[in-house]
């Protein structure tokens, strides 16, 4: 934690209440002129601090930042977001965890961005990363469990962010498979997950998640070839990006430790619920064919189960689903 994160969390500690230069100062073993450099910094980014000559500094109001000091400050969380890093800037989130990771980072460390110069998406696609809007996020994560497995984080992933949107945004958030999370038919996040393995171990997975929160409709790329959206465009209201993170982390935390002692099962049928495919006739473009068939679930290592107009169940690894009629 940087100091100025270290003064924020104690102005979060004590709401409403003045704290002497002397107290932070202390505290944090810095001198009484690095605080108040580091009190105009924060006023520079938009905090509302009160300075009493007599009583010292007061918090009055938070601009909406997605700070490490109050993303972590209360989150009880088991793994996810022991360590938090947030930047202004970076290229890409998922870039910065990977070069964490490579150095040694532990497992739940998160790195969040206000913006991505370079934000990556699925099959070298760019993602549209502006400031101040939305959250784009990487997750470190150093499961042991067979490579084979590691597609069920992002299902994992998917399942959390869903349900986030759901309970925090009233918005009737769905998933696509295989890593699509979408509302009436939008796309409103994205995961990018990504692994460093050798044949039979994980080294490291990143769980990198973008979404679309406060995003206006002239702030997504002209030339974008699918129907997208924000929880903003869908209910009108804009969203408390740090509320949403913190969600986002403890139902992330919850379900990767029912994960690791439970395995895939529960997930999968989460999953499951949220697929508005789930039981319904598909056709899925195999590339030099087309497969028709009914959508009867996940199997363990993240394949579609498509039950063929003939009968057979296949496994679909990779494949473009869409619905019929
Ligand atoms: C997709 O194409 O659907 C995946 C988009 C993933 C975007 C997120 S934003 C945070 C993280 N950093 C990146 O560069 N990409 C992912």
């Amino acid at each position: 934690m940087t100091s100025r994160d270290k003064i924020l969390n104690l102005f979060r500690l004590s709401p409403d209440q003045y704290i002497s230069g002397q107290q932070i100062s202390r505290s944090l073993d810095i001198s009484r002129s690095a605080v108040w450099k580091q009190v105009k910094v924060l006023r520079e980014l938009g905090f509302d601090i009160e300075a009493k000559h007599s009583r010292g500094y007061r918090l009055l109001a938070a601009p909406d930042l997605l700070l490490a000091a109050d993303i972590e400050n209360e989150l009880n969380n088991q793994l996810i977001g022991r360590s938090v890093i947030s930047l202004p800037e970076t290229d890409s989130t998922n870039i910065q965890v990977r070069r964490l990771a490579e150095d040694g980072a532990h497992e739940g460390t998160i790195l969040v961005a206000d913006r991505q110069s370079a934000g990556r998406g699925r099959l070298g696609r760019r993602w549209e990363s502006p400031s101040g809007v939305n959250l784009y996020c990487s997750i470190l994560l150093r499961p042991e469990i067979p490579v084979q497995q590691a597609p069920q984080l992002t299902f994992l992933s998917a399942v959390a962010v869903a349900e986030t949107l759901s309970d925090v945004c009233q918005i009737p958030a769905e998933v696509k498979w295989p890593n699509d999370i979408l509302v009436g038919g939008a796309k409103i996040a994205g995961l990018l997950n990504e692994m460093n393995a050798e044949t039979e171990q994980i080294h490291f997975v990143i769980l990198g998640i973008g979404i679309n929160l406060n995003m206006e409709v002239d702030q997504f790329p002209k030339d974008i070839k699918y129907p997208v959206t924000s929880v903003l465009l869908e209910s009108g209201k804009p969203v408390d990006r740090l509320l949403f993170m913190r969600e986002l982390l403890q139902r992330l935390d919850g379900y990767y430790s029912e994960f690791l002692a439970e395995g895939f099962g529960p997930i999968r049928s989460r999953w499951e619920k949220l697929f508005f495919m789930m039981n319904k006739k598909v056709e899925v473009d195999l590339g030099r064919s087309v497969l028709c068939g009914t959508v009867v679930g996940l199997d363990a290592e993240g394949a579609l189960r498509v039950q063929s107009d003939q009968g057979q169940v296949e496994r679909i690894i990779a494949g473009d689903v869409s619905l019929v009629g």
